[in-house]
C-alpha cells in the first residue's frame, strides 16, 4: 500500500503560459522537480510550444489543442485583453488533458498541477478535477502583492506619488499600469487572477530568493494562509540546458565584448515584449551617442512601435547617420545570449525594461541597473531596483538624448555609481548563495498534498 501511495503521488503536471517570460522559469522549475524523482508530464499550447529535444527525455510533453482567437496571437495586442483571450481559450483544452491523464492509470498518477499564476482558468480547471494546484508566479513577490491588493488600490490615481501603505517601496505610480490599455480589461484580468489563487492554489511557487523579497514573502503566506516557495533564482539553481529562446541569439557579440576593457560597456535591452514609439528610440540613440560609453544594444524586430519604417516585425532602421557612433564604440544585435552578456567581464551596467527575468539575472550577475519600465510589473520591478535594494537609477519619465546622456554617464562613473555596483555586489553574493532548500521543502509539501 505504501509502495503504492508512493507511485501515486509521483508525478506532477506543469502548464506553462507561452511567452518567453513565462516558458522558461517553469521548465527550469520542471528541471530541478525532476533532480528530486518526480516525474514531469508538461502540458502546452501549440502556440509557441516548447522544444522537447532541449529537455530531459524523460519529460513527456502533451499538447491541448487549443485554439486561439487573434486577440491572443497578433503581436503588439493589448496585454490584458491578450491574457483574458488566452484564459477563456485554455479552460476547456487544459480541463480536457488533465482528466484525460488521470484517467490513463497508476503509472500517470498525479500528484499536483503546478500552473502558471497567470492562468487563472486552468488554476480553477486543476482544483474543480481534485487536483492540488500550485501557481508558480514568474513575476515578482513583490507584484504578486500588488496584484492581490490592486482591487482596492486600483482609484488611488490621485495620489500617484503617495507610498501606498503597506506596500513600500511602491508608489501608487509604481502598480501596475499598461498605458491605452482597456482599464475594466486589466481590473478583470487582476481581480480574476487574485480570486483564483485564494479559492483554489494549494500553494505559491515565486521565481524570488529570501535575499531580496524576504519580509514580502513572509506577508503572502500571511495574507494567503498558505505556503510560499521562494524558489529562485530559477534560472541559477536549475542549470537547465539551453533554454528555449524565441529568437536566435547573436553570439558575435561575446566575441566583441571579448575585446573591450573590463566594466566598460552598456547592455541595453527592452526584453522580448516592450515597444518604444520612433521619437524614443531616436532619442535613446543619441542619448547612447552622447554619453561617450561604449554600448552593446539589443534592437530586435517590433522594438519600434509601427516599425519605423519597416513593419511592425522587422528590425527598425536606425538613425541617419547613427552609424558612425557603432563603428566606433557600439554594436548592435537583434537578439543577445542575455545571461552571457550580463555575466561577462566587459559589462558595467544594464540599461533594461525591468522585465522580471531580466532583472533577476542582471541581479544575480551583480550588475547595476538604468530602469526603463514599460507596462506591467516592470513599473513595481523598477522601483524595487532604484528604491528597494539601491542598485539602479531611473533614465527619466522623458526619454531626451541629453537626460540620457546624463544619466548613463551617472551609471557608469563617479561615487554614486560605486556605490549601486557595491551594492549590487553584495545582492550577487546573496543570489549565488540561495539554496536549493525551498525546492526541497516544496517537493515535501508536494508529497504532503
Ligand atoms: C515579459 C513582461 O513584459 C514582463 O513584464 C514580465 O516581467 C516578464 O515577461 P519580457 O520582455 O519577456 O517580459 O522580459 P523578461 O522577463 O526580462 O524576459 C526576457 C528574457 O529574454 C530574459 O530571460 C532574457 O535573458 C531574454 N533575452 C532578452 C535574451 O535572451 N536576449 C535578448 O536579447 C533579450
Amino acid at each position: 500500500m505504501a509502495g503504492q501511495e508512493q507511485r501515486r503521488r509521483r508525478r506532477i503536471v506543469l502548464f506553462p503560459l507561452p511567452f518567453q517570460g513565462h516558458m522558461n522559469p517553469m521548465l527550469q522549475l520542471a528541471t530541478l522537480l525532476h533532480g528530486r524523482g518526480l516525474a514531469v508530464t508538461v502540458l502546452h499550447t501549440g502556440f509557441n510550444a516548447p522544444d522537447p529535444t532541449r529537455h530531459p527525455a524523460e519529460f513527456t510533453f502533451v499538447p491541448i489543442h487549443e485554439s486561439f482567437p487573434a486577440e491572443v496571437t497578433s503581436p503588439g495586442a493589448d496585454i490584458a485583453t491578450q491574457l483574458l483571450a488566452l484564459n477563456a481559450a485554455c479552460e476547456a483544452p487544459f480541463r480536457e488533458a488533465l482528466a484525460s491523464l488521470l484517467l490513463r492509470g497508476q503509472d500517470q498518477d498525479v500528484a499536483c498541477a503546478v500552473v502558471d499564476g497567470q492562468c487563472y482558468s486552468a488554476l480553477r480547471a486543476a482544483h474543480q478535477l481534485g487536483v492540488p494546484a500550485l501557481a508558480l508566479r514568474t513575476d515578482s513577490a513583490a507584484t504578486f502583492r500588488s496584484m492581490l491588493a490592486y482591487p482596492r488600490l486600483r482609484d488611488a490615481e490621485e495620489r500617484l506619488e503617495e507610498l501606498v501603505p503597506d506596500l513600500e517601496p511602491l508608489r501608487a505610480r509604481d502598480l501596475i499600469r499598461v498605458d491605452g490599455s482597456d482599464t475594466d480589461a486589466l481590473c478583470g484580468f487582476i481581480g480574476s487572477v487574485a480570486d483564483a489563487t485564494r479559492a483554489s492554489a494549494s500553494g505559491i511557487v515565486i521565481n524570488t530568493f529570501e535575499g531580496i523579497e524576504a519580509s514580502e514573502l513572509v506577508k503572502i503566506q500571511r495574507e494567503l494562509s498558505r505556503p510560499a516557495f521562494a524558489v529562485g533564482p530559477l534560472h541559477l539553481l536549475s542549470q537547465a540546458p539551453a533554454e528555449q529562446s524565441l529568437h536566435a541569439p547573436d553570439r558575435g557579440c561575446l566575441a566583441w565584448l571579448d575585446e573591450r576593457p573590463p566594466r566598460s560597456v552598456l547592455y541595453v535591452s527592452l526584453g522580448s515584449v516592450a515597444c518604444v514609439d520612433r521619437g524614443v528610440f531616436e532619442e535613446m540613440a543619441w542619448g547612447l551617442a552622447g554619453s561617450g560609453v561604449p554600448f552593446l544594444w539589443v534592437v530586435r524586430p517590433g522594438l519600434v512601435s509601427g516599425g519605423g519604417g519597416g513593419g511592425g516585425e522587422e528590425v527598425p532602421p536606425l538613425p541617419d547617420g547613427f552609424g558612425k557612433e557603432i563603428r566606433s564604440r557600439g554594436k548592435i544585435v537583434s537578439w543577445a545570449p542575455q545571461r552571457e552578456v550580463l555575466a561577462h567581464a566587459a559589462i558595467a551596467a544594464f540599461w533594461t525594461h525591468c522585465g522580471w527575468n531580466s532583472t533577476l539575472e542582471s541581479v544575480c550577475e551583480g550588475v547595476p541597473m538604468l530602469v526603463q519600465p514599460c507596462f506591467a510589473d516592470q513599473l513595481v520591478n523598477a522601483r524595487y531596483v532604484t528604491h528597494g535594494w539601491g542598485v539602479g537609477m531611473e533614465v527619466g519619465e522623458e526619454i531626451e538624448r541629453g537626460r540620457v546622456a546624463k544619466a548613463v554617464t551617472k551609471l557608469m562613473v563617479g561615487d554614486d555609481a560605486a556605490q549601486m555596483r557595491g551594492r549590487a555586489y553584495h545582492l550577487k553574493m546573496q543570489a549565488s548563495a540561495a539554496t536549493s532548500l525551498s525546492i526541497d521543502c516544496l517537493v515535501h509539501y508536494i508529497s504532503s498534498l
